[in-house]
């Protein structure tokens, strides 16, 4: 298992993969890394040569200061997480500059409106930041196949969107979001729960299945006010909103269409952390 902190070590060792022809799954994240994160690295061991992981908590990203300082980091652990699954895989964990160099400040993208939805409302910046070091990345890492959980939906279809615009070589392979037994969602932001909250967040998925059974005799307008309904009623968890979505547009919906695909978002505040989560509806 080789850890590299240097982007100009990883790309020498890259090279040697390139030169013997064998593919990479890449798989980014910001480490504190949870089963969900350990299903995506499995996925990119099971269909590549070689799998590289990126652990970097991006700055440009996160529109709370508080936010970013508090994110676990745990490096040692996660390297011992993934040795467990192979001693074969190569983590990328650079320093703000060795991925920055002299400015770290997102780029602007365009990604067809989706950017201006959920997240984009209410997290400022956020996508661009993303966009700034999932580009980044794949320039660095040059791989073949790169993983995405549908836990953050939108993301994944910023980054479908950020490689057919720019025609980047790279495969976008959305894979399943995992939970918890009582349905949470796995996040690296649970280890932050205390224990009251962490009682009472399976409620997001709780109430998300049966708004999704709901949504097959409702409107969408009506299953959203049973959804905020049951929020208003909840005395720990906070909505930040829940929307029925358009998948392919992540516009929300007024009138239900048949040859559409649907999904509900939610985000909710249980005290300071946030979490997301979403469902296919149809
Ligand atoms: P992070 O939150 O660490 O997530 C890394 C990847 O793991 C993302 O693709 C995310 O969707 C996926 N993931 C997280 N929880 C999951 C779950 N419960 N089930 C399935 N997949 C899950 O997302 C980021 O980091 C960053 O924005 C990043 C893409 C690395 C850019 O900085």
């Amino acid at each position: 298992m080789i850890v590299f902190t240097k982007k100009s070590e990883l790309k020498a060792k890259i090279s040697s993969f390139k030169e013997k022809n064998m593919t990479i799954g890449f798989v980014p994240t910001m480490g504190a890394l949870h089963k969900g994160h350990l299903a995506l690295v499995n996925e990119a061991l099971a269909n590549n040569n070689q799998a590289i992981v990126s652990i970097f908590v991006n700055p440009t990203q996160f529109d709370n200061p508080e936010d970013l300082k508090k994110y676990p980091r745990t490096l040692d652990k996660d390297v011992e997480l993934l040795k467990s699954l192979s001693e074969n895989i190569i983590v990328y964990a650079p320093t703000v500059e060795d991925i920055y160099e002299e400015q770290t400040k997102s780029q602007k993208f365009d990604f067809d409106g989706l950017e201006h939805q959920m997240e984009g409302k209410f997290r400022d910046g956020h996508f661009d930041g993303v966009g700034t070091i999932v580009k980044r990345l794949f320039e660095i890492v040059t791989p073949n196949n790169a993983y995405f959980g549908e836990k953050d939906f939108q993301q994944l279809a910023i980054i479908k969107k950020m490689v057919s615009k720019n025609k980047m070589p790279v495969n976008i392979v959305g894979c399943k979001i995992y939970r918890e037994a009582n349905g949470l969602a796995l996040s690296s932001r649970n280890t932050r729960l205390t224990s009251d909250y962490k009682e009472a967040a399976p409620f997001i998925y709780k109430t998300l299945k049966t708004a999704k059974t709901k949504f097959g005799t409702k409107s969408a307008n009506k299953v959203t006010e049973w959804v905020e309904n049951q929020f208003a009623k909840h005395n720990l968890l906070e909505l930040e909103y829940f929307t029925i979505a358009d998948e392919a547009t992540l516009k929300t919906v007024k009138r239900k269409s048949k040859n559409k695909k649907y999904r509900a978002f939610v985000a909710v505040y249980a005290g300071e952390i946030r979490l997301i989560d979403n469902i296919a509806l149809n």
